[in-house]
């Protein structure tokens, strides 16, 4: 069993980030479903290890969902990197790879990869505890929603898992939150204050606050 706080100080972290701790708040530790909408850079990997952590502890596999091959594979390493979790990937098409993904804790794959898994009923994803989206505002994008949204409600239907959406740029929120039944999670902090300038000849001047 691995504390949450064990975890921080592997990985050397002192204090929690606002959109983290609210995450927590919620419930991210008792299985709520969470969406999580927060500046980039922020701290939402954070977020989604702690409910890996949580499903570890009860022998379930959690699947973090991203929308690209070379997102997945950053996440990958960066998970691996840890030492807590096994991690498997799976972006390619379908292989015999793929008959050891049951393996892991932790697999990370494209949502294309994973309905196609689901498809073939790969046995293991009734196992599946936590499910979190990376850059969960592409429900709303018309070419890779309802790939999406067909994929989410497969696995609600599968195993009930704990969901948690990670977004920076939500436009309807709330929305997305009814449609999750998960808590919304908002935060503004942001590691690196963004200031909108005008240059005027060689200097730039700040009309407005910071935004
Ligand atoms: N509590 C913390 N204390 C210090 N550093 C942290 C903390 N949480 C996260 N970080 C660091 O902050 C950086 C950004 O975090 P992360 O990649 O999770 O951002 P993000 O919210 O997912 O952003 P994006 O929307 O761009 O994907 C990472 O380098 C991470 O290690
Ligand atoms: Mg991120």
């Amino acid at each position: 069993m691995i504390s949450v706080q064990d975890y921080l100080e592997r990985l050397g972290i002192a204090e929690l980030r606002p959109a983290q701790q609210k995450a927590l708040d919620a419930g991210l530790e008792r299985g709520r479903n969470l969406l999580v909408c927060s500046p980039t850079a922020s701290g939402k990997t954070l977020i989604a290890e702690l409910a890996f952590l949580q499903a570890l502890n009860e022998k379930k596999i959690s699947v973090y969902i991203v929308p690209l091959k070379a997102l997945a594979q950053e996440k990958y390493a960066q998970f691996t990197k840890r030492n807590v979790f096994s991690v498997g990937l799976a972006v390619g098409d379908l292989d015999e790879k793929d008959q050891h993904l049951h393996q892991h804790d932790v697999i990370v794959a494209t949502a294309e990869k994973l309905d196609s898994l689901l498809r073939h009923h790969a046995p293991w994803t009734a196992r599946i505890g936590v499910v979190v989206v990376d850059e969960i505002h592409l429900l709303n994008d018309p070419g890779r929603g309802p790939t999406l949204e067909i994929l989410l409600t497969m696995l609600k239907r599968i195993t009930r898992p704990q969901l948690i959406g990670l977004s920076a740029t939500i436009g309807n929120p709330e929305e997305l939150a009814e449609w999750l039944a998960a808590d919304l999670v908002v935060d503004d902090w942001r590691p690196v204050r963004l200031d909108k300038g005008v240059l005027v000849g060689t200097s730039v001047e700040f009309p407005d606050k910071p935004f």
